[in-house]
This record gives structure tokens, sequence and C-alpha cells, in this order.
């Protein structure tokens, strides 16, 4: 049987160009399988004979505590999978107690979205993601809005100065559906090719960013240590390792393989978070002995979104979560911050 976390079934009946869309990864979609199979090619070496009393599958991050290690990645047009859209996918991973990261490309409105979970006290962090828009006051207005809506952190995705080239989108001719849009953001100028690239994010302009607000700033698909390292000097509050799921640069590193050496460059200065692939609750506790503080699932929660609407999604949650916390106490760990400390992934 397809384990449920995985199963794309209602996308794969989908039109053809919207399944595209929301399945889909650049290029030959090489990153796109890696990254699932790094995590599968990882073996445990479980610990045994070690007290599992007073387990549980908290985390902190930014001086809070949450109910688990594991957060929505922010994935744009959702109401293109399920008319529920992102707030039904924030009422589901409010429910199972899994952060929300809601992308400035949503369908609905941000504010919406934070109004229906913000006030659940079970719920995960929810946090608001950025693309640096055309106009620094453009930013600025969304910075401000997520910060009123009630967002705790800001998420700056650093990987797509382009869009990816995508071959399964293009061989179906996809274009949003005319009845959908990123209705928080202002439309777009058209920018030739030489404008989006003189205005591809830098240091300066997460110098700039930090500046500009007071709520922890994270940057999100962030591969190279070097990188990272450059990143913490900036002074930003958290990184997510992410290759953007195999949408944007194909053949680069799987995000399990980055990992590592982006934990080692951080020696521990801010959280380390990471996606792509993450399908099981043991690609969850593998990530976590790398040392990831937490992890986003992508896809799957768009497969549930799909199948069923907030109801896809929390199934879909819920089997990932109860998956991880047996996969937690099976393998000798009584707490999400205690699995980097076991030894629990040595070279074969
Ligand atoms: C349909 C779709 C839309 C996405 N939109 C965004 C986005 O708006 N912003 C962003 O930072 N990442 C976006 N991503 C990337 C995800 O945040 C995440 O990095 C990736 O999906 C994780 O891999 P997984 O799907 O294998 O779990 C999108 C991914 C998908 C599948």
């Amino acid at each position: 049987m397809e384990p449920a976390v995985s199963s794309a079934g209602a996308i794969e009946r989908m039109d053809p160009g919207h399944a595209a869309y929301l399945l889909g990864g650049a290029g030959d979609e090489i990153t796109l399988r890696a990254n699932q199979q790094a995590w599968q090619d990882l073996r445990l070496w479980p610990r045994t004979l070690h007290s599992l009393a007073g387990s549980h599958a908290r985390i902190d991050l930014h001086g809070r505590t949450w109910p688990t290690p594991l957060l929505v990645a922010p994935m744009a047009h959702q109401m293109l999978a399920h008319p529920h859209g992102e707030q039904g996918t924030a009422l589901a991973a409010a429910s199972q107690g899994v952060g929300l990261v809601l992308s400035c490309q949503a369908s609905q409105p941000l504010e919406s979205v934070a109004g229906a979970v913000r006030a659940d006290a079970q719920r995960g962090p929810l946090w608001f993601q950025l693309y640096l828009q055309p106009r620094p006051e453009d930013t600025l207005t969304l910075v401000r809005r997520a910060e009123a809506a009630g967002f705790e952190a800001l998420v700056l995705t650093i990987d797509a100065p382009v869009q990816g080239v995508r071959d399964r989108e293009l061989r179906t001719g996809f274009s949003l559906p005319p009845h959908l849009s990123a209705v928080n953001l202002a439309p777009p100028p058209a920018e030739p090719l030489d404008a989006l690239l003189a205005r591809a994010p830098t240091h300066d302009d997460i110098a700039w960013l930090r500046r500009h607000t007071r709520l922890p700033l994270l940057l999100k698909g962030v591969l190279h240590p070097a990188d990272a390292a450059a990143a913490v000097a900036l002074g930003i509050d958290g990184l997510i390792v992410s290759n953007h799921g195999g949408r944007t640069l194909d053949t680069t590193v799987a995000t399990a393989h980055a990992l590592p050496a982006v934990v080692r460059a951080v020696a521990g200065a801010v959280p380390v978070l990471v996606d792509g692939g993450i399908r099981r609750g043991t690609d969850v506790i593998k990530a976590l002995a790398l040392g990831a503080s937490a992890v986003l699932v992508g896809r799957p929660v768009l497969a549930g979104l799909a199948e069923d609407g907030a109801m896809g999604v929390a199934r879909v949650l819920r089997r990932l979560r109860d998956e991880f916390v047996a996969a937690q106490a099976l393998c000798g760990c009584r707490s999400p911050a205690e699995a980097a400390g076991l030894d629990l992934l040595r070279p074969d």
C-alpha cells in the first residue's frame, strides 16, 4: 500500500497542468527524486536500554515551546489543490500541533489565514514567507501586514531569483486559472530578465530587511556552508536548508546531504531547519539526528489538501506526527532535542 504521506492520488487525477505545478520539479527532476532517496538511504542505528520516561515531541524555537518539530512548508496558490486553500491547511496544521509557513504567493488574504489559527493554544509556529518584491516599499508593506496579522517570524526565500525551468509544466502548458492569483501581492510589473537578475537578493538586502523588522528572520534556500556562515554573520535568526523541493535548479545536492555541513558551519549559533523529500517519521528523526531543529513538509500536504481539503491535510500530518513519535521512541530517544546527541546515523 502506498504510504498516506507520499501518495499524490487526487493530484494525479487532476488537470495535467495543475498536477505538474503542484507535484513537479525542475529539469529532469533529479533533485526532486534525490531529496527523498537521500533520506531513505540513511541507515538508523537505534539505541536501546535508554529510559523513555517523560518522552515528548516538543521543541523550543525562538524562545517558545511548540508541540512538534513539524511545519508545513510555504507553498503558493493552494486553492489550486482545493477550495479550502491555505485556510484549510492552516486549520489542519494547527489541529495537529504542526507549524505553518504561509507563502506570500498564497491564494487567500494573509490576515484571514492567520486569523483562523492565531488564537489556537495547541498550534505550532505561524510564520510568513517572503520574496523580495520589485519595489522595496511593497516588501515593507507585506512585512507590516504580516506583523499586524500576528505572524511570529519572517522567512525570506533566497534560492529563486528567477523561476526554475520546470519541464513538466512546460510540457503541459500550465498557467494559473483566471480565478486564482497571489492576492497579497501588488500585480507584478512585466520585467525583462536583466532587471530580475539585477534585483536578486544580496547580503545588503538581508541587512536591510533585518533593520526593518523586529520579528525573527530566517533564510530559506541555503545549501552551501559558506553561505550559511555568512548569513549568520548578518544577524539572521535561523536557516532553512532547502533546494525548493527540486523546483529551481535541477541536480543540486539533496538536502539530507547538505544539512550536516550547514549545521557544522552554523555551530549552534541559530536553529537550522530542513525541507525536501521528507515523507516518513523516520525521515524526520534522521533530520533531527543530523542537527536540524525542525523540518518542513511540502507536497504531501498538497496531496492531502487535494484529496479531502482540510481533513485530508489533517490526516497526512497526523500520520507523519504519529510515525515520528514511534520512530523517536524506537531510536531510544526521548525528545527531538536529544536526537542529535545519540549518534543515530553512524557512517556505514
Ligand atoms: C506547489 C509548490 C509551491 C511552492 N511555493 C513556494 C513558495 O511560494 N515559496 C517558497 O519559499 N517555497 C515554495 N515551494 C517550496 C516549498 O516551500 C518546499 O521547499 C518544498 O516543497 C519542500 O519539498 P517537498 O515538497 O519535497 O516536501 C513550493 C513547493 C511546491 C510543491
